[in-house]
């Protein structure tokens, strides 16, 4: 993982702290952003991930609404700024591939990107289509990453995704859900298939996968992106009806978003979060998760805590 470089280190903020020096509980967001990014390496090749990336489920959904579209630009633009790289999509969610298609396309196509989508349907030939398809809306030669979206008619579409990765046309396979019902599912193919990521939710109010899922794909080596980091939205807006805690600022986390997703970011099977936002105010303020430093295992405990307390 890569650490921070221009970071104070905790002992000298503490000691600036006790010394009367409250002022800088904050760290000015032009030095966090001369910050080095914070990443992590997907296991099955070493190649770094910055922690948090970008979701697209409604949010990008804006249909022909120029105006919409143009809204999404900004905070796709905003992401990349920020020194983002992975956007999530799926055929699942109405216009938001095309809309995504728009903005690379507008923002020069930045070759930084880590293009993530979805297979959603059955049969092997649908999902080649399905697939050409994607590849078209978002106007790229190739994604990064396919993943069969909640292990729909996963044995047909995640043979298609390993052959594809067998013939250099796709550099990772996965397989998502958002469902704890589907665990066990889950659990099943990551012991059985070679696949270099698993997508899932786990997030402070949804802490299922820490029991088997999480350490399982740390054993076995696969990424683990996770899927609705703010519950959808819920979390983070219960969260900043509550005043923020002295003891997170003096850890040096810089408000609720960076709060909710290094408490689990930070989790040593996890690779990255994917909150999604039709807002780009809303990409400054989680971007900051990819800047200070991650939470020890103590500290996440505790952050993890005060959120099942709210
Ligand atoms: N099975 C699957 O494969 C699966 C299932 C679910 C989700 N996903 C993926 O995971 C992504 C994330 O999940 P999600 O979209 O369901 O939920 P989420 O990221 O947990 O929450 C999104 C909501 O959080 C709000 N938000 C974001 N940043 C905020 C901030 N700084 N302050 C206040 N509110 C903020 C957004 O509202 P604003 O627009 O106002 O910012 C939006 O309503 C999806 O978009 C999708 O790409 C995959």
């Amino acid at each position: 993982m890569t650490r921070p470089k221009t970071m104070i280190s905790r002992r000298t903020f503490t000691t600036l702290l006790a010394a009367g020096l409250p002022s800088i509980a904050y760290v000015p967001h032009s030095s966090l952003a001369q910050q080095a990014l914070l990443d992590k390496p997907i296991p099955s090749t070493g190649e770094q991930l910055p922690v948090v990336g970008l979701g697209s489920w409604i949010t990008f959904n804006v249909g022909r609404d120029q105006q919409g579209i143009e809204n999404c630009t900004e905070v796709i633009r905003a992401f990349f700024a920020a020194g983002g790289r992975l956007i999530d999509s799926s055929p699942m969610y109405g216009s938001s591939q095309a809309t995504i298609g728009y903005a690379l396309e507008a923002l020069g196509r930045p070759d930084t990107i880590f293009a993530t989508d979805k297979v959603w349907t059955n049969g092997k030939a649908r999902g080649r289509d399905q697939i050409k398809d994607n590849l078209s809306l978002w106007g790229l030669p190739q994604f990064s990453l396919l993943q069969v979206h909640n292990l729909r008619d996963w044995q047909n579409q995640l043979s298609t995704l390993l052959e594809m990765k067998q013939s250099n046309q796709l550099k990772y396979v996965g397989i998502t859900t958002s469902h704890q019902r589907r665990h066990g599912d889950v659990e099943t193919i990551m012991k059985s298939q070679p696949i270099d990521f698993v997508q899932l939710t786990y997030n402070a109010g949804q802490r299922a996968a820490e029991s088997r899922l999480l350490p399982l794909a740390h054993e076995r080596g696969i990424a683990v992106i996770l899927n609705r980091p703010f519950g959808g939205g819920r979390l983070i807006r219960m969260a900043k009806r509550n005043p923020f805690p002295d003891w997170a600022r003096a850890e040096g986390l810089q408000g609720w978003p960076d709060f909710l997703l290094k408490s689990v970011v930070s989790h040593p099977a996890v690779t990255c979060a994917i909150p999604a936002t039709s807002r780009a105010d809303h990409v400054h303020e989680n971007m900051l998760a990819c800047r200070g430093e991650l939470p020890s295992a103590r500290l996440r405990q505790r952050m993890l805590r005060h959120i099942e307390a709210l």
